[in-house]
C-alpha cells in the first residue's frame, strides 16, 4: 500500500503564492498547491499553511492576504517562494493591491482576501479567506501544475480546447 503522502501526490493542482505585508512593511510570501475554492456566495476561498511555516504567521497578522495564480512559466518564482528565509522577493515586480497584499507581475490571476477565520488541521492550519478582489492578467496563458512532486503543463490540445471552451462561453 503507497503512504499517505505518495498517494495524495496523484491529485493534480495548480500552484499559488500566497502573499501578505508583514507588519514592518516587508512583503511575504509562500508557495502553496493547498489553495482551493470554497463557497461562491458568501465569496470564500482557503490554502492550508503548514504550523511549521515562518511566513504564516505573518500573513496571519497581517489579516490580509493575495492569491497569486501561477503561470507554466513562473517555476523559478514558485520555486523561490518554496524555501525558508531569504529575501524571496528580490528582484521580483510586484504593487500593491486593494489590501495593500503584494500582486506579483505575470501571474495568470489574483485573488485577494481578508482573512475570515483560521481552522484546525492537524499538522496545518486551514486559513480561509473572504474574497476582497480579483484580477484575471494573462487569461488565455497555460496554468502551472503540480503532479506527484514534480512541475508540468497541460498538453497543448487541451489547452486549445479549454481556451475555445472560454471563448464560446464570452460569446453566448
Ligand atoms: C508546489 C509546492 C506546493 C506547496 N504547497 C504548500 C502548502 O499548500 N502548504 C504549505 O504549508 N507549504 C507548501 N509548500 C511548501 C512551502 O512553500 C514552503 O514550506 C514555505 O515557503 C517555507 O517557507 P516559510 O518558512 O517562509 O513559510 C509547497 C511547496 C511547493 C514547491
Amino acid at each position: 500500500m503507497p503512504d499517505l503522502k505518495s498517494a495524495l501526490s496523484s491529485f493534480c493542482t495548480g500552484v499559488a503564492v500566497v502573499t501578505a505585508r508583514g507588519s514592518d512593511g516587508h512583503p511575504v510570501g509562500m508557495a502553496v498547491q493547498s489553495f482551493s475554492s470554497v463557497s461562491l456566495d458568501p465569496p470564500l476561498v482557503c490554502f492550508c499553511p503548514a504550523r511549521t511555516s515562518t511566513t504564516w504567521p505573518r500573513i496571519r497578522a497581517a489579516g490580509a492576504f493575495a492569491v497569486n495564480i501561477l503561470a507554466e512559466d513562473q517555476r523559478e518564482l514558485c520555486r523561490r517562494f518554496a524555501v525558508t528565509g531569504g529575501d524571496k522577493f528580490a528582484g521580483v515586480p510586484w504593487r500593491a493591491g486593494g489590501n495593500g497584499a503584494p500582486l506579483l507581475d505575470g501571474v495568470l490571476a489574483t485573488v485577494e482576501c481578508a482573512l475570515e477565520g483560521v481552522l484546525d488541521g492537524g499538522d496545518h492550519v486551514i486559513a480561509l479567506g473572504r474574497v476582497t478582489g480579483l484580477t484575471a492578467h494573462r487569461p488565455a496563458e497555460p496554468p502551472l501544475l503540480y503532479f506527484r512532486r514534480a512541475y508540468g503543463r497541460l498538453p497543448s490540445s487541451s489547452m486549445s480546447e479549454s481556451m475555445a471552451a472560454a471563448r464560446s462561453r464570452s460569446e453566448a
